[in-house]
């Protein structure tokens, strides 16, 4: 039996990670193969073309499960409703360029996104903001949404994850799924901690597995870097793969993660040291559909270190859109 249709929106939908990403939500890969979906794909003016011929496309693709497909350049329209609002409209970075770069620009388009959510939504939305820097993107947003609670709302840092679990099983000729246990702690940036202090490979640690040095000098910067090396070899940022991480996010939240932690930017509780208020990247389980902050795990001197630098850039992003006047009263 099919069950009830799920309205998920997707911003920037005429963009890169909007064309991949609205192909394998229409196919039942965001939210299981049973449940029928209907699409919001909200544009600006200059992209709604883009948007509308991608529409045509997902017609043409006569996906069993899709249901609508709605085309906008109205937010209010948008998030009418929807129970998914998957915020990626935003400009990418070019070659050179840090994420934070990007936020004067970026962060404005993120508070009206949070007042239209707040407006009109589904009382069981979720929201996972990809658009960069993401992080602060969704405390932004989160900022203008005062009555929906703050752990509705997100911030990608899976493909961080999934790209750490690559590393690793390329490091040592394993597959991806005999990789456990990797986190990705702190922003969607340069300073981002991949983590593998509590990873496992075939029930062996990680740490007996490789050296400090590959560690410290090859692997933590491979991968906070990743999205940079995708800009100079691809000459644009990634998409697949943000539509992948973005599909992966989505699914486990709703769906739950199962046995193992993923990695996850949610609302701090204070866990770890992180303050709360920030949108910091954490190992999560999605139990009974709710994010959970993994707790417990010893973090030593090498991890509490880079755990803190990255909250540092946290604190200086959160700072910055605060003296541009871009918080709303929600949660500042
Ligand atoms: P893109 O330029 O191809 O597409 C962005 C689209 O957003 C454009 O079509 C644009 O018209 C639209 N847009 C701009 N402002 C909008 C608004 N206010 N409302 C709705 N749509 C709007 O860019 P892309 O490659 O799809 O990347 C989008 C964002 O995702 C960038 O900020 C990029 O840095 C980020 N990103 C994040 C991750 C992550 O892991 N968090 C990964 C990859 C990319
Ligand atoms: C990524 O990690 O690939 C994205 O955040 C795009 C970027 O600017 O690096």
């Amino acid at each position: 039996m099919q069950r009830q249709r799920v309205n998920v929106t997707v911003t920037g939908a005429g963009g890169n990670i909007g064309y991949a990403l609205m192909f394998r939500i229409a196919s039942g890969q965001l939210l299981g193969p049973d449940v029928p979906v209907a699409l919001r794909l909200l544009e600006i003016p200059t992209g709604i073309r883009a948007a509308e011929g991608s529409a045509f496309e997902l017609q043409d693709s006569a996906f069993p499960l899709l249901r609508d497909v709605l085309v906008t350049d109205d937010p209010v329209q948008a998030f009418d409703g929807t129970n998914v609002a998957i915020l990626v409209g935003s400009r990418p970075r070019g070659p050179g360029q840090q994420r934070a770069d990007l936020l004067e620009g970026n962060a404005r388009i993120f508070g009206p996104q949070g007042a239209a959510i707040n407006a009109g939504a589904a009382d069981d939305i979720r929201v996972v903001v990809v658009g960069n820097p993401a992080n602060t993107n969704a405390l932004v947003a989160s900022s203008h949404a005062p009555d929906v609670p703050a752990d509705r709302f997100t911030a990608l840092t899976r493909l961080d994850h999934n790209r750490a679990v690559a590393q690793l099983a390329a490091k040592l000729s394993v597959q991806v799924t005999d990789v456990h246990g990797v986190i990705v702690w702190g922003n969607h940036s340069a300073l981002q901690y991949p983590d593998v202090s509590h990873a496992t490979v075939k029930g062996r640690p990680v740490r007996d597995l490789v050296d400090e040095d590959w560690l410290a000098n090859e692997f933590i910067p491979r991968v906070a870097n990743r999205g940079a090396e995708i800009i100079a070899v691809r000459g644009a940022s990634s998409m697949g793969s943000a539509a992948s991480a973005t599909v992966d996010h989505v699914h486990d939240w709703v769906n739950g993660t199962g046995g193992d932690w993923t990695s996850a930017g949610v609302f701090s509780d204070g866990s770890y040291g992180v303050p709360t208020g920030l949108v910091s990247s954490y190992p999560v389980r999605s139990l009974g559909g709710r994010w959970a902050i993994e707790p417990g795990l010893s973090i030593d001197a090498f991890s509490r270190a880079r755990i803190d630098a990255s909250v540092a850039d946290l604190v200086a992003e959160r700072d910055a859109v605060s003296a541009l006047g871009l918080l709303g009263p929600g949660r500042a």
